[in-house]
């Protein structure tokens, strides 16, 4: 037998190089390389042709008009915030892949959405790669999930998965998980770029030949990412990821990607006794040890999560720094907006910041992305530098530009509305120049206050 030939490649991307290379040229990470067996093609074939997938046709090829158009029949986890994340619930045959630490609540979620499913009289097979059945039996007991139609296996070979998948001919699938499956036609160890591919690019076409619809679940590394992200995330119709901060219970569902609905939506739950309970209104429960505070620093803003408006609670602290550079922290925003931030009020304010360290957190563990978040940053470091408090009933978004600017924000009437619904009553929005938003938004019931300049905005709060 002669020598095994490697390659090296790179566990985030699949960059692929001949030597071991310390740092990676495509996704430029550190420390990402591992060597794996070289196979050709012919052999790793082997085990997708015994699929024996079939052609449209004797040439392979048809006319697009006389395709028959996919129904996309959508199967409810009866879990709302899933379904709105997914679009409408599970397209039937796709292949989903949900992403998140160890111990964030994948397995939980994605065992009481086979409950719910396995109800709607379809027939789900549980892949146990990591765990045992007993295990996950234990699990099913705590979540009420023992039900009849769910059928569990403990298998981490691909080509016994398959087997086993021809042999019950499941509705739903669940690989539990991704990185604890092999092929035996692969040389390269469980877990590596390799394996996951090629299991992966297995699944896909199952799930599409059969119909079966697929949940994978897959451990986020180290680093924040998915195991080999990028040879993934394009391979599948949808990727979802589960996030949470360690010692908190709220859990928030983010879809990254997804082929058959928007990307924006977020689903909010609560990890209980019981499992993931759905939060129908999250905004209450961010805003909740709020009650009766008058400290400085401290801001509310709506922000837009898809179709969904949820108010969130910022947070600044500055002080004065014994180091010779200032520390700036933030937590739930990104760094360079803030800096940014801090600059303009430096320039536009006069706000003297250069001997003060600056933290942010945004409460609820949620990552704020939107531009419209700025005003609610600024004033926050503005109120803890001054010593002072915004106004209790207030809430304010708007963009900041660098000349000091507010500018407008999307989807000005949601975002009041929410506002005016848990009770704020006073608004610091960018002006409005349409009439006809004016005339909606005066009837919400909540003073507004428009403001064109960040030092207006100070004016006011
Ligand atoms: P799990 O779904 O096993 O996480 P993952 O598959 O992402 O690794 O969830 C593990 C955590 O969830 C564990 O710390 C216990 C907690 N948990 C509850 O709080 N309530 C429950 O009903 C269940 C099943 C788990
Ligand atoms: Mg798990």
């Amino acid at each position: 037998m002669g020598k095994i030939k490697t390659k090296w490649v790179c566990q985030n991307c699949g960059y692929e190089t001949a030597s071991y290379l310390g740092k990676c040229p495509d996704c430029g990470r550190y420390s990402t390389f591992t060597e794996e067996a070289v196979q050709n093609s012919v052999e790793i074939k082997s085990n997708i042709s015994s699929m024996n997938i079939k052609p449209v046709n004797d040439t392979g090829y048809t006319k697009i008009k006389d395709v028959a158009a996919d129904k996309s029949i959508r199967i409810s986890s009866r879990m709302e915030e899933l379904d709105r994340v997914l679009g409408g619930g599970f397209v039937e045959g796709s292949l989903c892949l949900l992403a998140g630490d160890p111990g964030i609540g994948k397995s939980t979620l994605t065992l009481q959405t086979a409950r719910n499913i396995s109800e709607q009289n379809k027939t789900i097979l549980y892949i146990c790669a990591e765990e045992s059945t007993a295990q996950v039996k234990l699990r099913a007991q705590r979540l009420n999930a023992d039900s009849e139609n769910l059928y569990v296996t403990q298998q981490n070979c691909i080509e016994e998965i398959i087997a086993q998948i021809e042999k019950l001919k499941p509705d739903f699938l669940v690989v539990d998980s991704i990185q604890s499956v092999f092929s035996a036609s692969i040389l390269s160890s469980t877990g590596s770029v390799s394996q996951i591919r090629e299991c992966t690019n297995i699944l896909m076409r199952l799930s599409k030949q059969f119909n079966i619809t697929t949940i994978i679940i897959g451990h986020v590394t180290k680093e924040g990412n998915i195991a080999g992200p990028k040879v993934l995330e394009h391979m599948v119709d949808c990727v979802l990821n589960f996030e949470g901060e360690k010692y908190k219970t709220i859990r928030i569902l983010r879809a990254i990607k997804n082929r058959f609905g928007a990307v924006s939506e977020v689903g909010v739950f609560n990890m209980e006794d019981t499992g993931l309970v759905e939060v129908k209104n999250p905004s209450e429960l961010f805003l909740s040890d709020r009650e009766n505070q008058t400290t400085s620093g401290s801001t509310i803003i709506p922000v837009l999560e898809g179709t969904r408006c949820l108010l969130l609670e910022i947070q600044a602290l500055t002080g004065a720094t014994p180091y010779p550079n200032p520390r700036r922290v933030a937590r739930g925003v990104e760094y360079d907006r803030l800096l940014q931030i801090l600059a303009v009020l430096e320039k536009r304010v006069g706000l003297n910041l250069s001997k003060q360290d600056v933290y942010i957190n945004v409460i609820g563990g949620i990552d704020v992305m939107e531009p419209a978040a700025d005003l609610g940053i600024a004033l926050a470091v503005l109120t803890s530098a001054r010593d002072i408090t915004i106004n209790q009933n207030t809430v304010c978004f708007g963009e900041i530009g660098l000349n000091g600017e507010i500018r407008s924000a999307d989807n000005i009437e949601a975002r009041l509305k929410e506002a005016q619904k848990l009770g704020f009553r006073r608004a610091i929005i960018p002006k409005i120049n349409s009439n006809r938003i004016k005339e909606r938004i005066q009837k919400i019931g909540i003073e507004i206050i428009e403001v064109s300049k960040i030092t207006d905005a100070i004016k006011n709060i």
